[in-house]
């Protein structure tokens, strides 16, 4: 039972974001799930801290603010604002939003590695690895790619084929290309340190089973004890965005092992602004305040294993639970940019309220890592049957006749049995909403606006005002549909902060949990305003359409940006069947190359000026490596010339050069047959 006696001191993360990247629904569900549960808590009257952060290290985030021409701290600085204006405006609610790359973060990383060092858990030993001579870049798995050594399928990534699942290094692959530049990676041999959690594997034997884990967890991860555990990779050398490793020459803690510890800088950060935290007390080995890790299926090996062996290292408490939840899918599918399913945070917020969701993804979640499905025409029905259709409605049939009656509720409790049945419903409601069992605390809530509406219908009180002299039972009957309003407001609170805000002012009291709730009488009401609007279905659609444009428009840009197909962020999937009409949108256009020039800073583009028969161009193309400007000079090539113009790193570009090729110095442009002169459509 959940004890409201004592306060409980709670510590809550969600996993921290990677700052290469926009805030999609995906993460919404593990934010808001997150959410949900401390301002249950907190409702609740327990200290319930939730940080985060954004996990801004690694050679995806180095490479994003390469290609953007910006440093690394300016993109990570971009992002951490989009991020946190996203998260704000889904109603998530962080005592703290920090960034991995803080002070505070670089010394907790420092001194729990020194630590680590200490009681001579680091071993040290040279490695092999692809490497890319043309960035002077070692090169991680997934910047690898070429033709699998079993199957002979193309473009398989470097640790496993998808044709076949045969695992391989990247230097096995046939033909292997850095992902990155292009070149053809050699096999080069450096130092790299290692945490020896094979030596943690009986410590880890008995956390895994002692009640911090969900039992599928906790088999899934007996499994891996079993197999045995490897030593884990925790330097990563120069260049590379991240904190230098004590002791060492140019290397780099692997963002892994400083994005856990980003968990305890963002909490010292806030501790060193408030003082009535103390960071030893949530962090110290006996602490009895309890820390909670709110994450996805796909990292649970970072927080089951390393991060406790890490911690009880370094002289630290342990999570008292780690939650772990599934992932999201859209209709049933994964999410896709081509269906418009993968959706960002911000373009939902574009069209639709960030309550909807809110309550949509409680009525799936669960405690369980069950994958939970938003079902575009499941999500229009549920929120306007339930919110818009028993909620609100509840409050907004009754409340103008207690208006009417002078806006006092009566203090006699017109049906006894239904008001038991709310007071009741307390302490299982507060059971499931701790357990994590979302959906199941949301039937129960739904099943008494059920019960408080068919109340209401069957008293009619519309018939009843009438006629005269039945003004008090009208009065009785209304006033208690309004105490049934506001014991469920309190209990969607957590879920719907924002319609519990407007509800308050309604009801003129703050709808805090008590232990058992009492009836309210002889109270004074404000006027009613409508708390929530329909959700209209055309809306979803609208924001399906809007993310397919987006991805479109994103999968264009890069190319433009980087001008080379092969850019790593090029990889996303871009084709797809299009209509005819779509095609023929495309103004395809002879052009003569008029001059062609370097560009200073930039590594892959060329500066066209293309003459269209007497209207010129400038056009940026990532064809530097294949071409001398002065060889492109008076040759005719075909441009996309209705392509809108795009501000560019280096300027403005008016068009697209069409070229053929695999990249880099294997790029050919297209050059029309004799007789083609500039202007000519080309169709
Ligand atoms: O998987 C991810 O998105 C990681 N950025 C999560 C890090 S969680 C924590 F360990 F920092
Ligand atoms: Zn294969």
């Amino acid at each position: 039972m959940t004890d409201t006696t004592t306060q409980r001191k709670i510590l809550v993360t969600s996993a921290l974001p990677y700052a290469n990247g926009a805030i999609h629904l995906g993460h919404m569900v593990e934010h808001i799930q997150t959410d949900i549960w401390v301002r249950f808590q907190k409702q609740r009257g327990h200290e319930c801290i939730y940080v985060c952060a954004d996990d801004a290290h690694g050679t995806a985030i180095m490479l994003r603010a390469e290609q953007l021409g910006v440093s690394a701290e300016e993109q990570i600085a971009a992002v951490n604002r989009d991020h946190q204006a996203d998260f704000k405006d889904f109603l998530i609610e962080y005592d703290n939003y920090h960034s991995t790359h803080s002070s505070e973060n670089q010394a907790l990383s420092s001194s729990i590695y020194l630590a680590l060092k200490e009681g001579g858990k680091i071993a040290e030993r040279n490695i092999t690895q692809a490497f890319d001579p043309e960035k002077q870049l070692f090169l991680a798995d997934r910047y690898v790619k070429g033709s699998c050594p079993k199957c002979k399928a193309e473009d398989q990534y470097g640790d496993n084929c998808e044709v076949c699942s045969a695992t391989y290094t990247p230097m096995d692959l046939i033909n292997p290309k850095s992902v990155i530049s292009g070149a053809t990676p050699i096999a080069k041999e450096s130092k790299h340190l290692f945490f020896k959690l094979p030596e943690f594997t009986e410590f880890l034997r008995e956390w895994t089973r002692a009640g911090h884990l969900q039992p599928e967890v906790a088999n899934k991860l007996a499994e891996w004890l079993d197999a045995g555990l490897q030593e884990w990779d925790i330097s990563r050398d120069a260049p590379y965005f991240g904190f230098e490793i004590p002791g060492e020459k140019d290397k780099y803690f692997y963002v892994w092992l400083d994005a856990p510890i980003g968990y305890m800088a963002s909490f010292k950060h806030l501790c060193d602004r408030r003082d009535d935290l103390d960071f030893d007390a949530y962090w110290g080995k006996d602490s009895s305040h309890e820390l909670y890790h709110f994450i996805g299926k796909d990292i649970v090996n970072f927080h089951a294993l390393f991060w406790p062996a890490m911690l009880s290292e370094a002289g630290y408490r342990t999570p008292t639970k780690v939650c772990v939840h599934g992932f999201l899918t859209v209709d049933g599918k994964k999410m896709s940019k081509s269906r418009g399913t993968f959706v960002n945070a911000r373009t939902y917020l574009e069209h639709l309220d960030p309550e909807y969701l809110r309550y949509y993804f409680a009525t799936k979640l669960t405690g369980s890592v069950d994958d939970l499905d938003l079902n575009t025409e499941d999500f229009v029905q549920r929120v306007n049957s339930d919110l818009v259709g028993k909620l609100v409605n509840l409050a907004s049939r009754t409340a103008g006749f207690v208006k009417k009656a002078g806006g006092t509720l009566s203090a006699n409790i017109a049906d006894a049995e239904l008001w038991q049945k709310f007071v009741d419903a307390n302490t299982l409601i507060a059971e499931l909403y701790e357990a994590r069992e979302y959906s199941k605390a949301m039937r129960e809530v739904m099943a008494l606006a059920d019960a408080a509406n068919e109340y209401i219908a069957a008293q009619a009180p519309w018939s009843l005002a009438k006629e005269e002299g039945n003004e008090q039972k009208v009065l009785d009957i209304c006033s208690l549909g309004i105490n049934c309003f506001r014991v469920l407001m309190t209990y969607l609170k957590p879920v719907l902060p924002k319609t519990a805000a407007a509800a308050e002012a309604f009801l003129n009291i703050e709808l805090n949990w008590p232990q058992s709730f009492e009836f309210l009488g002889e109270h004074h009401i404000n006027k009613f305003k409508a708390l929530m609007t329909r959700i209209e279905g055309e809306k979803v659609q609208a924001m399906i359409e809007a993310s397919k444009e987006e991805a479109a428009a994103h999968s264009k840009t890069t190319e433009a940006n980087e001008a080379s197909a092969d850019s790593w962020l090029a990889k996303e999937p871009v084709a797809e069947e299009i209509e005819f009409n779509d095609f023929a949108k495309v103004d395809l256009r002879v052009a003569l190359i008029a001059n062609a020039e370097h560009v200073e800073g930039a590594d892959k583009l060329l500066r066209l000026t293309l003459d269209l028969g007497g209207e010129t161009r400038n056009v940026f193309a990532g064809i530097k490596n294949a071409y001398k400007p002065e060889d492109l000079i008076g040759k005719h090539t075909v441009m996309v010339a209705n392509l809108k113009p795009r501000k560019m790193k280096f300027g403005m570009s008016e068009g697209m050069v069409l070229a053929a090729g695999p990249g880099k110095k294997d790029i050919y442009i297209l050059e029309p047959n004799e007789g083609a002169q500039p202007g000519m459509r080309v169709m």
